[in-house]
């Protein structure tokens, strides 16, 4: 008898939904990790298997080798898209939150991922607001020049300009956003033969 791997559909199946990577990108300050708790928690109640990969403890786990070069951005992107569609492929509804600052990084993830399967979310908020929010000091370390390569002040953003959704943080609530994600996702990841 021939012997193969398990399929995506049959885990899809088990689980009794739709796997999908949910790609997070913004400025450092946007919401990413606000809104992905949120979010994570409301699809956790609907009976969705998740996984959230956040920024803040991937740089200091699997990815701490890497710096804020644009060359360990793109290798921080590069694993990061690999390890979600290896969850992908497990079945699971994945949050990814990455600045991903680059047209040509955020390319590179949908690629790896399967441009199928990959949902880019730019999570938005002027650069003003992000600093004034400020909430890990970092803003105000890069200005004071204690911190180089910083994302949007001697490092580039550029924004998404055909995101599949984008979200306003700095107009509507934490949970409008989260709401407003729920609405755009469900239907992408109910259970269909
Ligand atoms: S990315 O550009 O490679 O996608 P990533 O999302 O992993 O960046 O990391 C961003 C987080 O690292 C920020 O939210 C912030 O907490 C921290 N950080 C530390 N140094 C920098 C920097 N130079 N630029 C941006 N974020 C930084």
């Amino acid at each position: 008898m021939m012997c193969s791997f398990l399929q995506r559909l049959d885990k899809e199946r088990l689980l009794e939904q739709k796997a999908l990577v949910i790609w997070l990108t913004g400025l450092s300050g946007s919401g990413k990790t606000t809104i992905a708790i949120d979010f994570e928690k409301k699809l956790h109640q609907m009976g969705f298997k998740t996984q959230v990969f956040d920024a803040d403890f991937i740089r200091t786990s699997i990815n701490r080798d890497l710096d804020f070069s644009m060359e360990g951005r793109i290798e921080n992107i590069r694993r990061m898209a690999a390890i979600s569609r290896l969850f992908l492929e497990a079945g699971l509804v994945v949050i990814s939150c990455f600045i991903s600052p680059t047209r040509r990084i955020r390319q590179m993830a949908r690629t790896i991922v399967g441009a199928a399967d990959f949902c880019e979310v730019y999570v938005n908020a002027p650069f003003e607001v992000c600093e004034a929010r400020d909430p890990k000091g970092l803003y105000q370390k890069a200005r004071q020049g204690e911190l180089k390569n910083f994302t949007g002040i001697d490092s580039p953003y550029e924004p998404p300009e055909n995101p599949d959704l984008e979200i306003r943080t700095d107009q509507c609530s934490v949970s409008d956003a989260v709401n407003e994600l729920i609405d755009f996702i469900l239907p992408k990841i109910v259970f269909k033969e």
